[in-house]
């Protein structure tokens, strides 16, 4: 089938809701008012037995709705799915989201049976197909949601610009959910479920060119085609970065993702191996998976993989310095010469070598002159900074400040240093690390997630460096330099 189209399911002017139900404890009414509380297209309802939904008129079958529609989005029963993918098609709609749940999934003989239906009347009538038992999509940017997750009880995301392939549906929402509460903004989010059609693939060679995705991220179960797989990642990687957090990696989380999704998952040694020769970041959690996408979200990726570390508690430094070296990154002794220009600048009781040790008693001018030299130096290649906000001689102003520095510095560069931070602490913390993202610089509660987020840089980087493509996916990487 043609790709030609995936983009419809990303930006349609219509969209059709099979099975928009009247009562609200049903997914094709929640549906519904999901996909009506932003989207600005044309909506249609579409239910036999009422003549409006939630205030839109109802058509009983998608063929009695007198315009063109782009998507259909399906929400009836498993047994009822394969005659309104035959209406669909006569009605010309080219892109249909399958929400049912009901088919290979379950491994039985009907399931498998209706699904092989799907895929034979989307063949006949040249439509793509994402699904079924899936959530489809969900698209800030124009306020399309074809999720039916209650709204009053969970938070979606505003427009950003990683976007987030998920395998699994509730896993998926729960991701939006949460990374609505931490800040997190996304382009496309895409829920494949058991993919009959569209899959991983389709969605890699169409986001690599999609200008409002930065980072690509993935929760993947098992991906059947390997070799295609293998070929997307590939032309992707050089271009925009790719984190994957694949699951199954034990005997028995194979076994449960049979009865998952149905998919095949196959050895972990092989994905694992195919992700290194694809430049593929993997993640082997949620909070990796995120904490990856978002340094490469706001920061330009590192040259090198030499760590700098600026911290105002000597503890956090070794521990940082323990999670950078583990990951194999390297902590160099800086230059006698820069070790002096920090002496200049910083307490007499603070330890100028790496990590740089600012003290409790530091101010914000300790920090924000560390930074500058630090990042000047040529000795590193990233930085991870530990502010401990709570240090008597820092103030509120610092967050501001220390943005600015970074901006600033990393214009004057050639080549920009990228910075994350790592700040443990409670309410204060939280507020003032948020105030710091806000500004790019990505932050993290922990120094071992920092030091993973800052791997994540220095990986991509180099695998830039390998592909040739560094320079240009700098340039196209604006936001910072
Ligand atoms: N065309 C349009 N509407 C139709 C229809 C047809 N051919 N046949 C029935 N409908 C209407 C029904 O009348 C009903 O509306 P009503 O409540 O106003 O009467 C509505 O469509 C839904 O049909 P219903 O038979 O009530 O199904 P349901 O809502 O109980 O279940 C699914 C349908 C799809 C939600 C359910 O089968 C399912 O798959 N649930 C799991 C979904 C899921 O978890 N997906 C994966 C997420 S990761």
């Amino acid at each position: 089938m043609s790709s030609g189209t995936i983009s419809k399911f990303f930006y349609p002017n219509s969209v059709a809701v099979v099975g928009a139900s009247r009562d609200p404890s049903k997914v094709g009414y929640q549906l519904l008012y999901n996909l009506i509380s932003k989207y600005k297209g044309r909506v249609y309802p579409i239910n036999p037995h009422v003549s409006e939904v939630l205030g839109l008129k109802a058509y009983p079958r998608i063929t009695s709705v007198p315009d063109d529609i782009d998507l259909a989005v399906i929400s009836v029963p498993a047994s009822t799915v394969p005659s309104v993918m035959e209406d669909c098609g006569l009605k010309g709609v080219k892109n249909v989201i399958v929400i049912s749940a009901g088919f290979k999934e379950l491994g039985t003989v009907e399931g498998i049976e209706g699904e092989r239906k799907i895929v034979e009347i989307a063949k006949k009538f040249g439509m793509r197909v994402i699904g079924p038992n899936c959530m489809g999509v969900y698209v800030p940017k124009i306020g399309l949601n074809t999720t039916f997750l209650n709204p009053d009880r969970m938070d979606f995301p505003e427009h950003g610009n990683i976007s987030f392939i998920s395998q699994s549906g509730a896993f998926g929402i729960a991701v939006l959910d949460w990374a609505a509460m931490r800040g997190i903004g996304i382009s496309k989010f895409v829920s494949l479920g058991n993919k009959c059609d569209v899959d991983e693939s389709d969605m890699l060679d169409y986001l690599v060119g999609d200008e409002d995705t930065q980072v690509i991220t993935m929760y993947i179960e098992g991906v059947e085609v390997g070799r295609r797989f293998i070929k997307s990642l590939k032309s992707t990687t050089p271009v925009k970065p790719v984190v994957i957090l694949k699951a199954g990696r034990s005997e028995e989380g194979v076994r449960a993702i049979a009865s998952h999704t149905g998919s095949l998952a196959g050895a972990d040694i092989v994905y694992d191996a195919a992700f290194k020769q694809c430049g593929v970041l993997r993640a082997y959690g949620m909070d990796e998976l995120f904490d990856m996408a978002l340094s490469l979200s706001l920061q330009p990726p590192a040259q090198g993989m030499r760590v700098g570390i600026l911290t105002v508690g000597g503890g956090s430094g070794v521990m940082a310095t323990d999670a950078a070296v583990s990951l194999g990154l390297k902590v160099p002794k800086l230059s006698d010469a820069t070790v002096g220009k920090l002496r200049n600048v910083l307490l007499p009781i603070a330890s100028p070598y790496n990590p740089v040790d600012v003290t409790g008693s530091a101010r914000n001018e300790h920090l924000l002159n560390a930074v500058d030299i630090m990042m000047r130096s040529g000795e590193v290649d990233v930085i991870i900074w530990i502010p401990y906000f709570m240090a008597p001689g820092i103030t509120d102003e610092l967050v501001e400040d220390f943005v600015s520095v970074v901006r600033s510095v990393n214009k004057e560069l050639s080549t920009p240093i990228p910075v994350v931070g790592a700040a443990t602490g409670g309410r204060h913390t939280l507020k003032l690390s948020t105030a710091v993202e806000k500004g790019g610089i990505p932050m993290y509660p922990t120094v071992e997630r920092a030091a993973k987020a800052a791997w994540a840089l220095c990986k991509y980087g180099q695998w830039l460096k390998s592909k040739g493509t560094f320079d240009d996916y700098l340039s196209r990487f604006s936001k910072f330099t």
